[in-house]
């Protein structure tokens, strides 16, 4: 079977997120699995050079704005998994990140960057496509930056091969004004309620959601949430209508990047029979972050886009109360400004307590995962949400909100769970900041005074089967049935 999966960010070449986790390593279990797979990815300036040398595989033609563009190929060394990638300078190339500048400003021609990425996936597909030797029975598409592939597939391309869309926020949509249709070449006679139309607007997940073969979303418990009004961002009336045939596929993860026993990133690695290397990896983060070095000081982590959807604003009011209990905490993340600011505020006023770093810094989030004793994610929605799988394998019980996939993969520590030993977190019971305080005054009672129930809980979670192993098998079944 051949898989083109397409996607605007892919780990190690471009990550802004948990897709880019996703897109790195669900490829790479469905090879292993015999799937013949590529990555379709624009060429963004770390990805050309990450992948270097690059082959040459076609010169794509009649694309919108742009009109030419090269269809190169590369392998990710880590999985062997094939890449290829749009070369255009104009679209592509730049400073910044994927979706926006440096100041965070969205690149005003997104439209037309992502358009042209589910543009060429549409053509590779087709019968028009420039690649004689390799033509996709299944397109993969993920999240509103391929969703206009199943549309130019089935309206425009007329391609044999069908189409999945996987759903990993709905949140996104990327909703444009009606006039970018002539320019993307979409055929304004399903500028519809029953197309690609929203409110007015063309959007990309509307078209992705509207038309493709198959839905999936990172989740079990996403998939029904996303057909109430509460989670599906307006387009849960049209999510119900397929509703029967969303399939919520919890994500793995890559046992290899995200593993205690093995981490580089890690001034000592540690397992789930050797935890005492945990210890020092702590008393390491200490040091390094300027907090005071105290080995039974609970230390709650963070690593986060800053964001609504996090549920972080919940926290930044009761870290004073945390500190009265003896807490330390770490955050590493990025976004909205007001929390950024409110964060380091706190950093400022409590040195040696809270350590604030806000960017983007992969080495520093796996230290921060197996150096805390504790990962926080209270988001208020979580499609399926990577850091707490990632807490799990790193014998750092996550706190969480019971949505999305922390629902589905965090278990409350009572004393049932406990005792059949299933509890791997702990849960709050609403979303709010008295809630996130008074569970984590639950886990806190437990890690200073019951350390044989602590062990136990984070061994149950490090003990977990974690990797893509089960997911991917699931991916695989759901492309077998649509090429019934
Ligand atoms: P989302 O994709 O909604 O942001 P996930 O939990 O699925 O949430 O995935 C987030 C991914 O991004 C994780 O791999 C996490 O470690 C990483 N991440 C988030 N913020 C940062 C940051 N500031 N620095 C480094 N990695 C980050
Ligand atoms: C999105 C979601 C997150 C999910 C990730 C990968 O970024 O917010 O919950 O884990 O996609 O599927």
């Amino acid at each position: 079977m051949r898989v083109l999966f397409t996607t605007s960010e892919v780990f190690p070449l471009i990550k802004t997120g948990g897709l880019a986790d996703v897109s790195g390593s669900l490829p790479a279990a469905l090879q292993h699995l015999g799937v013949d797979i590529r990555i379709l990815v624009p060429g963004y300036p770390s990805v050309l050079n990450q992948l270097a040398p690059l082959t040459h595989l076609a010169q794509l033609s009649e694309l919108p704005v742009v009109g030419q563009a090269e269809l190169l190929m590369g392998t990710i060394k880590e999985t062997q998994v094939k890449v290829m990638v749009i070369k255009s300078a104009s679209l592509y190339e730049r400073a910044g990140g994927p979706y926006a500048d440096a100041n965070g400003m969205e690149w005003l021609d997104n439209p037309v960057r992502f358009g042209i990425l589910s543009k060429v996936a549409a053509i590779l597909s087709g019968k028009n496509s420039p690649l004689k030797d390799w033509q996709p029975d299944v397109v993969h598409c993920n999240d509103w930056q391929t969703g206009l592939t199943p549309a130019y597939m089935k309206l425009v391309e007329h391609t044999p091969a069908k189409s999945m869309i996987s759903l990993h926020n709905m949140a996104f949509q990327g909703c444009y004004a009606p006039s970018w249709l002539p320019t993307l070449a979409l055929p304004s006679t399903h500028f519809t309620l029953e197309g690609f139309e929203y409110h007015g607007l063309l959007s990309f997940l509307k078209a992705g959601i509207f038309y493709a073969d198959s839905i999936t979303t990172v989740s079990p418990s996403y998939a029904k949430e996303i057909q109430t009004a509460a989670f599906g961002f307006g387009l849960e009336g049209l999510l119900s209508k397929r509703g029967d045939e969303i399939k919520g596929i919890l994500n793995g993860i890559d046992t290899k990047e995200w593993n205690p026993k093995t981490d580089t990133h890690l001034a000592k690695n540690y397992s789930a029979t050797q935890l005492a290397g945990k210890a020092e990896v702590k008393r390491a983060l200490q040091e390094k972050l300027g907090l005071q070095v105290k080995a039974d000081a609970p230390l709650l982590g963070v690593v986060s886009r800053l964001t609504h959807q996090k549920g972080l604003d919940m926290l930044a009011p009761i870290v004073q109360p945390l500190l009265d209990l003896g807490c330390q905490l770490v955050l590493l993340g990025g976004g909205e400004s007001e929390l950024e600011n409110a964060f380091r505020h706190l950093a400022n006023n409590h040195a040696g307590s809270v350590s604030v770093n806000i960017g983007y810094n992969e080495p520093l989030s796996h230290q921060i995962m197996a150096g805390s004793d504790m990962f926080i994610m209270p988001s208020r929605f979580e499609p399926c949400g990577l850091n707490q799988l990632y807490g799990l394998a790193y014998g750092t019980p996550p706190i969480i909100n019971a949505t999305g996939g922390l629902a589905d993969s965090v278990i409350n520590t009572n004393i049932i769970t406990y005792k059949n030993k299933t509890a791997n977190g702990f849960v709050l019971s609403e979303a709010s900041s008295a809630s996130l305080l008074s569970c984590i005054k639950e886990a806190i009672n437990v890690y200073k005074n019951d350390a044989a129930a602590w062990k136990q809980i984070q061994k149950n979670g490090m003990l977990q089967n974690l990797s893509w192993d089960k997911s991917a098998l699931e991916y695989l079944a759901e492309y077998k049935k649509m090429l019934q």
